[in-house]
């Protein structure tokens, strides 16, 4: 192999890393929890899900919610009763951040942890 051709081949080789190390990744940044509970309060979630997300009038949404893209797009467009939340009440890195703060709620105790659950 001439030596033009590795220097040529080096060029590519390096030049398709650099375009692998650019491409923007699709994962939007980490959602600050402190700042998605006050979203959580301010747009009234809280009325249908609880302060903890753990249901009421709306079903249970902590602290396993939707995945990030599928919890968007439901409040954006919910199927059933549940008002819409458009971009202009909300914005996505917002629902970001109401998204962390959910995920970040404890479990609830196991049921055989409660003595007025057991049989
Ligand atoms: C007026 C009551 C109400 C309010 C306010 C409300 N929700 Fe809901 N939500 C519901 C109900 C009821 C459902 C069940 C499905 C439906 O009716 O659309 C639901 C479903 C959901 C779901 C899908 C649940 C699942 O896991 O399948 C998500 C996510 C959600 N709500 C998030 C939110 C967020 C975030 C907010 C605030 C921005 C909010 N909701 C405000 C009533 C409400």
């Amino acid at each position: 192999m001439k030596i033009w051709m590795l220097k040529l081949l080096a060029v590519l080789v390096l030049a398709a890393a650099g375009a692998a190390a650019q491409t923007p990744t699709q994962t939007p940044p980490a959602g600050d929890a402190a700042a998605g509970k006050k979203l959580f309060v301010s747009l009234g979630c809280w009325t249908c899900h609880g302060y903890e997300g753990q249901g009421g009038a709306g079903p249970r949404i902590a602290p396993r919610p939707l995945p990030r893209a599928a919890f968007t797009t439901y409040v954006r467009r919910p199927s059933e009763r549940m008002p819409n939340y458009p971009e202009r009440l909300v914005s996505d890195a917002e629902l970001g951040h109401i998204h962390a703060y959910l995920q970040s709620r404890p479990m609830p105790p196991p049921i055989a942890s409660i003595p007025l659950l057991q049989p």
